[in-house]
């Protein structure tokens, strides 16, 4: 699929059908995952993917995964990070974010929906995952069929700001 469809097309899902996410297609996420470019290639991430009804019990503890039958934990892991020299910033959100991203537009090129969720209290799903100190859960990314309407592909005129309030050329 040409990648600006792609993108049109994946769209936050918040209702799911009561339908597995198959292993080859979850293999495909994580592979897209996989091969995501990083700050210096040191691939400081590390994903979690929870299915079982025990585990997606435990992350719905933390967050509200829209009953999604796949929620994938995506962890910073900040003694592996790049870390810019003059002002000291981290790239771990960035790293994380990247890997993320990749996973929800191949879950899109899939047929499947997602919805990138930062709305959850870290310190639950670090307790319930026993997460080491040196993993941040940074997103969850929760996966599935989605129940209901897509949202349109052509919403982003309305959705998203013009391109002369985005962009600037040469200066501010
Ligand atoms: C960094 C980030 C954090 C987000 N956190 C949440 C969240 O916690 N819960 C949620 O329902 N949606 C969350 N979203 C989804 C956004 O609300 C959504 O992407 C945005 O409104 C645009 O809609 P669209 O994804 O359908 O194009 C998040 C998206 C991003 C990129």
């Amino acid at each position: 699929m040409d990648f600006i469809e792609l993108a049109k097309r994946r769209c936050s899902v918040r209702a799911y059908e009561d339908r597995k996410v198959e292993p080859e297609k979850l293999e495909r996420i994580l592979e897209a995952a996989r091969i995501a470019p990083t700050a210096k290639n040191l691939q400081p991430v590390k994903l979690l993917a929870v299915q079982s009804g025990e585990g997606l019990e435990k992350v719905g503890k933390a967050a509200n995964i829209y009953g999604a039958p796949l929620a994938i934990i995506v962890c910073a892991d900040h003694q592996r990070a790049w870390t810019r020299p003059f002002d000291g910033k981290r790239s771990t959100d960035i790293d994380a974010s990247i890997l993320t991203d990749h996973m929800r537009l191949e879950a899109t090129e899939l047929g499947l929906g997602s919805v990138w969720i930062c709305f959850f209290k870290p310190d639950v799903l670090r307790e319930e995952f026993s997460l080491p100190e040196h993993l941040e859960p940074v997103n969850i990314l929760a996966v599935g069929y989605a129940s209901g309407m897509p949202a349109s592909p052509d919403r982003h005129d309305k959705t998203r700001v013009p391109m002369d309030n985005l962009v600037a050329y040469e200066e501010l």
